[in-house]
């Protein structure tokens, strides 16, 4: 984003130098940009226009406590999918009615609390969950309001391992057989059908899947109605992607002007899940470059972030732009493998990156305010890295650099 751009041959962040918040925070530091968050959740707000509607947003996308309350601010909506990402939307003044809960095994005690503050809806997954939420219901003598995700069989031409609308997928409810689970939920005393929910994957970068699994779902509704079964909203999902380097996945304004369209409904409430739409391109990972090894065969660049600070690129080969925070004019570039510290050998961030480098360069590994920091674990015993929030010439530290006594503290010797 333009939010993290170059001026007089520095990276910023912001208003802010970015070798300047590394000197402050040290490295690895996750960056983010308040003000590019704002505006990718207003661009989903917006473009819905005089649609009822609600932006859930994903909150394992990047769950800081400091991101979900910008959000909260605008008035978002939270998909969760634990009882402690519910816990972090209310810590951070998140609004439980505003709340979805998606995920395929809710334990009973998240069940509860759930219900016990009130969120918005139940995104159930299978009929055993089902039976599940009735029973916590009943004995606390409350509604559940649920609708249930249907797995459209629909292929969102995405990684894999992030698609998840496909009939091998352990997501979801076949569409098929989904009629017979609506009017088994109707039937019982403590639920109410409020809704039809699906989600075909993530990082989708064409409009057509979300369109096709619309018009399945739009079927269902209407077989739905012809049951006796009324709708009130629709859930969408999340998974429209971002430009990491040369996808071109379509705007916000005009994957919702398609979903609008083809729904051609307007007074239903439509409610979409996005995640790293909003915060991928808000978020920058700094790291120092601690060696430079080259070798015969191959030039290692090891920087002192790993692939327990941002595991996408091991995970997915997922890649994401590298580039220097403060470009040397003197020097030539080479192609380097930039690798982490972690003894494993898929331990990279990027692999043949051409660029100019020095040791002691800090680096910034882009698009990584999307399932950065929340993928991060504390392999090898490394601390994990400081976060930090950015909008125009202020900063604020929005979680320190882990100690070791956080990561040690609460073990104990036999
Ligand atoms: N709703 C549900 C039910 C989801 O499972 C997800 C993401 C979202 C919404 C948000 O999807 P988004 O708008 O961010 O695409 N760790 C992977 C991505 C996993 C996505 C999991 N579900 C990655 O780093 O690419």
């Amino acid at each position: 984003s333009d939010l993290f751009h170059y001026q007089n041959n520095q990276l910023f962040a912001e208003g802010k130098a970015v070798t300047e918040l590394a000197k402050t925070y040290g490295t690895p530091l996750y960056i983010y940009s308040r003000t590019e968050l704002e505006q990718r959740w207003q661009a989903f707000n917006q473009a819905f226009g005089s649609q009822p509607h609600l932006v859930c947003y994903a909150v394992k996308t990047n769950s800081n406590l400091a991101v979900l309350q910008v959000l909260a601010q605008l008035g978002s909506g939270f998909d969760i999918v634990s009882q402690g990402e519910l816990e972090r939307v209310l810590r951070a003044g998140g609004q439980a009615n505003k709340v979805v809960f998606s995920g395929v095994a809710k334990k009973e005690i998240e069940i509860e609390r759930a219900l016990a503050v009130g969120i918005r809806c139940f995104n159930i997954e299978s009929h055993a969950e089902l039976a599940r939420i009735q029973a916590v219901a009943a004995h606390m003598d409350k509604i559940a309001p649920i609708s249930i995700r249907v797995n459209p069989n629909v292929d969102a031409k995405t990684h894999p391992y992030i698609s998840t609308g496909l009939k091998e997928n352990k997501f979801g409810v076949d569409i098929v057989t989904a009629p017979a689970l609506y009017q088994q939920a109707a039937a019982l005393p403590n639920i109410k059908v409020i809704g039809i929910d699906c989600h075909i994957g993530s990082q989708l970068t064409e409009i057509a899947p979300f369109v096709d699994a619309l018009k399945k779902v739009l079927e269902l509704k209407t077989t739905l109605a012809g049951l006796g079964i009324e709708i009130h909203h629709l859930d969408l999902g999340g998974g429209l992607g971002i430009r990491y380097t040369d996808q071109t996945p379509p705007a916000i304004s005009d994957y919702l002007a398609a979903l609008l369209t083809e729904l051609n409904d307007p007074s239903i409430e439509v409610i979409i899940e996005p995640g790293r739409a909003i915060a991928g391109n808000a978020g920058i990972l700094v790291t120092e470059v601690e060696y430079l090894k080259p070798t015969e065969h191959k030039n290692f660049a090891i920087i002192d972030a790993a692939m327990n600070d941002l595991i996408r690129p091991a995970l997915y080969q997922a890649y994401q732009d590298i580039i220097p925070v403060t470009p040397r004019n003197e020097g030539t570039a080479v192609e380097w493998d930039v690798v982490g510290p972690v003894c494993e050998t898929g331990d990279f961030l990027g692999k043949n990156r051409l660029l100019n480098l020095q040791a002691g360069d800090l680096l910034a590994v882009m698009s990584a305010g999307a399932y950065g920091f929340t993928m991060s674990s504390n392999y090898n015993t490394r601390p994990r890295a400081a976060e930090v929030m950015v909008q125009n010439q202020q900063a604020w530290l929005v979680r320190p650099r882990e100690t070791y006594d956080d990561l040690m503290g609460k073990e104990q010797l036999i």
